[in-house]
């Protein structure tokens, strides 16, 4: 594997990209990043405060935005929030900056567990449907990734296991 590769995570909320990217990095011994948190830091505030100051074009933005900051990553592994792959010609971008893996999975799993942890002014106040139809909406965008891992079932050292032997199997065939 190129020293110099990003790895790039995404999916839908409740995918596991933190806790993913968090193991990932640490196995391959590289620094791990998030959109949301660079959002956060630059910020100054959470997320659920940009969308209820803001609302959700202004957060958009600010993804928009971080893109020329992570142009100048080499080597990290970076988890991007749930919407952040979906604007159109945005997975060709991050497909430049370096290897996309989708944590995928069905909509019941991952809504289930998008609900048990964290605030996400995506689901709040919304309709399982009107979330679901969310989903459906994104996964094109997705599956635009270079791999896909499917996480139901798994644990996050099993899916992390599973991203390094693609990349592993991937630096043999070239
Ligand atoms: C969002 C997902 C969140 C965060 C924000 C918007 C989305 O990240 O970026 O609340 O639009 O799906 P996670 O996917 O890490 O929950």
């Amino acid at each position: 594997m190129d020293a110099g590769e990003n790895i790039v995570l995404v999916g839908f909320m409740g995918a596991g990209k933190s806790s993913v990217g968090r193991l990932l990095a640490k196995r391959l011994g590289r620094c791990f990043v998030e959109t949301d948190d660079l959002i956060v830091a630059g910020e100054g505030r959470s997320i659920p405060e940009i969308f209820q100051a803001d609302g959700e074009p202004r957060f958009r933005q600010l993804e928009a935005d971080m893109l020329d900051l992570l142009r100048l990553k080499r080597g990290e592994v970076i988890a991007t929030g749930g919407g952040f792959p979906c604007p159109e010609g945005r997975m060709e971008a991050l497909k430049a900056m370096g290897t996309v893996v989708w944590l995928a999975g069905d909509f019941e799993t991952l809504y289930a567990r998008a609900l048990r942890s964290g605030s996400r002014p995506m689901l709040e106040g919304k309709p399982k449907e009107e979330v679901a139809a969310l989903y459906r909406a994104r996964e094109p965008y997705y599956r635009q990734a270079h791999f896909v891992v499917e996480t139901p079932g798994l644990g996050v050292d099993q899916v992390v296991r599973r991203i390094l032997s693609l990349l592993r199997h991937r630096a043999r065939v070239g």
